[in-house]
């Protein structure tokens, strides 16, 4: 390695002791890049016009190439602003401070991911009284999960026996002021999960978590017996995909093995190394400091925000619907590009084919990426859906 390619890496740890910690740190070490340990809850952020800052213990913070983030539940809010600083200040984040925050609640996770293909497991949010028993009801009535949606390592994750009692829990904890997601409780799973371990656009290990005795959580912390696993394709395709959709590179994506195929219940941002590593003999941390490596000029961008700038211009997405005339039809003769529209990217049967060709025959079904003038792209929307109330408004306002 040059010193060219020898990186300047900080971790963002409360504890230089853990384990996770010390092997990101040991691995990075090893491949010549230097590396240190910093508490999350030292810095300190100044917030000025195009001078982003931060100190560390009281000092200005000496640049580094790249951060990564292992930021506990505890301290999520300071926590992030420290990652979003750090990426205002053009400092690679292995993962983004927006992934961090839409994987630090269950509730936002599963919203993102369920216009996806992706399994999920089905839940409910509510917060009238009345609305409770209906929930539980909805998502297929007791037993039933309820869970907080701050939770980590198996606590405040309940499986409760009857309605009348999930009812009771929910409403006992929405009086302390406390989030709780009433979720499926999918049995056929059988107190087993999967834990893939998402980098970059790989699963790099994975292990089936069984849990012991009458548990129906097969959290390591709980008692969770490991296993590795082979994963079969569709797994590793879903975890990836649903680290990449919730906004990270690095993940630990938790499956429910369902009936009809893999059921995420949730995607980690800061997933531990230790059981991982113990279970598969993989140098997961190895494979992060190489991903990094590799990655860390590609920082996160915010595309709307970038490209918004060019006035009467829009990022869109649209379908290929059956009757269009742009079905069967080579890009190239499509007449988007004419018209100033440039396809970034098309979505065909879960499958992603980024930069198309003109060569490229669209199909009906097909969700295209667009960027262009919002005049031209409106006519490539669909139509919103009249409601009744609208009709009723537009017939009563015409002459
Ligand atoms: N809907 C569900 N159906 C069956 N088991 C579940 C369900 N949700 C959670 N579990 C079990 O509980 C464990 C903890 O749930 P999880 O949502 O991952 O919370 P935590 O963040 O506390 O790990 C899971 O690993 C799984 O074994
Ligand atoms: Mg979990």
């Amino acid at each position: 390695m040059t010193p060219r390619d020898s990186l300047r890496i900080a971790i963002l740890s409360r504890n230089a002791q853990l384990y996770s910690t010390k092997r990101l740190l040991t691995a990075a070490k090893k491949r010549g890049h230097s590396c240190h340990v910093r508490d999350t809850l030292q810095f300190g952020m100044f917030v000025e016009h195009a001078a982003p800052q931060l100190t560390y213990r009281g000092r200005n913070f000496s640049p580094v190439d790249v951060i990564i983030p292992r930021i506990g539940g505890s301290i999520s809010f300071y926590g992030h602003a420290v990652v979003r600083q750090f990426e205002q200040m053009g400092v690679f984040s292995l993962n983004s401070s927006n992934g961090l925050t839409t994987a630090r609640d269950k509730l936002r996770s599963l919203q993102v991911l369920s216009r996806h293909d992706i399994g999920i497991a089905t839940s409910a949010f509510v917060q009238n009284r009345r609305d409770i028993l209906p929930a539980i009801k909805r998502v297929g009535g007791a037993p039933v999960i309820i869970k907080l949606l701050a939770g980590t390592q198996g606590m405040g994750v309940i499986l409760a026996d009857t309605e009348k009692v999930a009812e009771t829990i929910i409403e006992t904890l929405q009086i302390t002021q406390q989030n709780v997601l009433i979720q499926k409780f999918v049995a056929e799973s059988k107190g087993r999960d999967i834990r893939a371990f998402v980098v970059g656009d790989r699963v790099v290990a994975a292990m089936r978590r069984r849990a012991v005795g009458s548990e129906f959580r097969s959290n390591v912390h709980r008692g969770g017996k490991t296993e590795p696993v082979e994963l079969p394709a569709e797994y590793e395709r879903t975890a990836v995909r649903a680290a990449h959709i919730i906004g990270l590179r690095v993940a630990g994506v938790d499956m429910l093995e369902g009936k009809d195929g893999p059921v995420i219940m949730e995607v980690n941002a800061s997933p531990g190394l230790e059981g991982i590593e113990g279970a598969t003999g993989v140098d997961v941390a190895g494979e992060i400091i190489d991903y990094l490596a590799e990655h860390v000029r590609f920082s996160d961008l915010d595309l709307r925000q970038r490209l918004s700038f060019a006035r009467g211009y829009a990022v869109a997405e649209f379908p290929i619907v059956t009757d269009s005339p742009l079905a069967g039809k080579p890009l190239s003769e499509s007449g988007l590009r004419e018209r100033d529209i440039v396809v970034m990217s098309i979505d065909r049967n879960g499958q992603h084919f980024p930069v198309p060709r003109g060569s490229d025959v669209l199909v009906a079904g097909d969700l295209l990426l667009c960027y262009g003038p919002k005049i031209t792209l409106r006519e490539f929307l669909p139509h919103l859906k009249e409601t009744s109330a609208r009709k009723r408004k537009r017939k009563s306002t015409s002459p």
